[in-house]
């Protein structure tokens, strides 16, 4: 989705921001534009399409000259992608521009009456509105003005301003949408990601709903939404530059796949203690537990598919009924929680608007809530009553590889946590779980050594001219065809549907005819046999499959027309390398489809807008 970057010091904000929107290209965009604010005023430069073109009409930030300026990357909502949708937006007297990130819920409403005041309103999007009415609210102060601008707006914003009047300040306000400040020497930043900043910075503010920050090259100050001036402590960002590039890889997907290892270690092995697991100190007691009349898992995506695989580990190890929900249903069915139900909202980027309206949803209904998020610090961490972090690292690509592997293990770990606090494991089985848990970072570095990748990339170019591709698995391969499916579907815009194996036969096998590509789990030790029949009824329709199946228990292999194979491994732990398989063949496919792999077409990597 949108995103923001905005600085003020000493050097040229141009340049500056161009790194920055490149930084933050990943989030999805179709146009991107530049103001920077000088002696002279404003100036500003926008355009549809890659930042690339950005870049060349202001040579590299060149012609853009000016220590203070915003930047923007927009992902069109309200009007078509154009130049002239594109922000920074200028107010009608040109000493206001504005990016804006999230929805104005009563833009129509304030344009009309703009309008009548005899405004001239050149784009179709809702955020010019914000640069207009700054103009016509203007009391000669523009924190003030600013207040004045969120009490007349409805909706989630993140805003940042510039002021012709003020050459050496940047403005910043936001709710319900990201919007941190990046502190460096001498220079500061806006971003409405870290990762924007980060090549400068490591030290961040988070600025609350509401809140307005005042920016020089030296100094930065924070004022409630009453004008009251406030103190807010800064936090550290650990997170490397380096993991935020794509080190030598073609893509950063194909280099967050090969993080996974280092992702997973980083997510489970500090957690685990001998035979004990601490969930960084959260507390489940087994009175509590015993107490829950259910758990909801709550998501959106890849986090919703990664909450499959945690309901169907949760009740089998802990035999407590879990309900797992899109966030986006979730909130509108006035769902049945309160005290004695554990709310688990799973998301990468901690900022998914959906998700984190359920998660309020949840709070208010007086639900306990945990947050399994990635992004230090993000909305979702923040407002959940506990959160336990995946500890992927930056994730940029927009379809998510480590970032849901690590929701997985995350979830194995809570489920554990329950399973031995509720009695409802042997110690047996569980010191066999979490020796299989700590061993899977191992597996998934064995899964990625050559042989694995060179089948997945040998297949994905025998069918890369595929149409529609059909995932089938039961149980906990059927979880994992979820998200197989969705992987394919997102980066190579290949039709790809998942189905519960046994469901095939009642609808689904009517169009599997001749060269139809089904690609079937069969990892799950109990359920082989079963599977092992859809795949033959498959096959002998004149189907093609490509099975996926553990080393050691690969005979599925006599009726399919391929076999990916994943190392030996408990057969609970297999989604973790089916998806790695499948994250690979996804990739290669789509490498020889020509797509554009990192940022593929109309998605978001974090989509703020419900
Ligand atoms: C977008 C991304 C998906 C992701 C989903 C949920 O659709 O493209 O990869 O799974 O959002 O994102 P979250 O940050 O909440 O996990």
């Amino acid at each position: 989705m949108c995103g923001i970057i905005g600085y003020i010091g000493r050097g040229q904000a141009a340049p500056v921001m161009l790194d920055g929107l490149k930084r933050l290209e990943y989030r999805g965009y179709d146009s991107s534009g530049m103001a920077v604010v000088g002696e002279s005023g404003i100036s500003v430069c926008k355009t549809e399409g890659k930042i690339s073109r950005l870049d060349e009409k202001t040579d590299g930030g060149k012609t853009l000259v000016g220590f203070c300026g915003i930047g923007h990357t927009r992902w069109a909502t309200h009007g078509a992608p154009s130049d002239i949708n594109s922000h920074p937006h200028l107010s009608c007297d040109g000493r206001f521009a504005v990016v804006h990130n999230g929805i104005i819920e009563n833009h129509a409403e304030l344009r009309a009456m703009l309008e009548t005041h005899g405004y001239a309103f050149k784009s179709e999007t809702d955020s010019e509105v914000a640069a207009q009415l700054l103009q016509y609210l203007f009391d000669g102060d523009v924190k003030s003005t600013i207040r004045a601008l969120i009490e007349r707006i409805k909706g989630s914003y993140a805003f940042g301003i510039i002021f012709s009047g003020a050459p050496d300040r940047l403005y910043a306000v936001r709710k319900d949408n990201p919007l941190v400040i990046g502190l460096g020497n001498g220079e500061n930043y806006i971003a409405s990601d870290v990762a924007a900043a980060l090549a400068h910075t490591h030290e961040f503010v988070i600025l609350g709903d509401g809140e307005i920050a005042e920016i020089t090259a030296d100094e930065t100050h924070y004022y409630s939404t009453d004008g009251k001036q406030i103190d807010k402590e800064p936090y550290t960002v650990d997170w490397d530059i380096t993991r935020a590039e794509k080190g030598g890889y073609p893509h950063f997907m194909l280099k967050e796949i090969y993080d996974q290892p280092k992702a997973l270690t980083d997510t489970v092995r500090p957690r685990i203690h001998e035979d004990e697991i601490d969930l960084d100190g959260i507390t489940f007691s087994r009175e509590y537990l015993d107490g829950l009349s259910g758990v909801d898992i709550v998501g959106c995506g890849s986090a919703y598919h990664a909450g499959i695989v945690g309901k169907q580990f949760i009740e089998k190890h802990c035999r407590i009924r879990v309900d797992c929900t899109l966030a986006s249903e979730y909130i509108y069915k006035n769902p049945i929680t309160g005290k004695d139900r554990l709310t688990v909202i799973i998301s990468q980027s901690g900022e998914t608007a959906d998700s984190l309206a359920a998660l309020r949803l949840a709070k208010k209904l007086g639900s306990r809530t945990l947050a399994v998020v990635n992004v230090v610090q993000s909305a979702i961490a923040r407002e959940a009553d506990d959160v336990l972090y995946t500890r992927a690292g930056p994730e940029i690509a927009v379809a998510t590889t480590k970032g849901y592997t690590t929701q997985v293990a995350a979830l194995y770990l809570i489920g554990l946590k329950f399973a031995i606090t509720r009695g409802t494991i042997t110690k047996k089985r569980y010191s066999a779980l979490l020796s299989a848990l700590s061993d899977l970072p191992d597996k998934v570095e064995e899964q990625l050594k050559e042989t694995p990748v060179a089948n997945a990339h040998t297949y994905a170019e025998a069918f890369s001219n595929q149409h529609c591709v059909f995932f089938i698995g039961r149980g906990a391969d059927y979880a994992a065809s979820l998200e197989g499916a969705l992987k394919l579907k997102e980066i190579s815009y290949v039709h790809a549907e998942a189905y519960a194996a046994g469901e095939l036969k009642h609808g689904t096998i009517s169009l599997v005819e001749k060269g139809t590509l089904t690609i079937a789990i069969a990892t799950q030790s109990e359920l082989y046999d079963k599977t092992e029949s859809n795949v033959r009824s498959v096959s002998s329709r004149g189907g093609t499959v490509l099975a996926i199946a553990s080393r050691e228990n690969s005979k599925v292999r006599a009726f399919a027309d391929g076999l990916l194979t994943i190392p030996d491994c408990d057969d609970d732990m297999s989604p973790v390398l089916t998806a790695v398989v499948l994250q690979l063949f996804a990739y290669y496919v789509a490498f020889k489809r020509g797509c554009d792999i990192d940022k593929p077409r109309n998605l978001a990597k974090s989509v703020t807008v419900e």
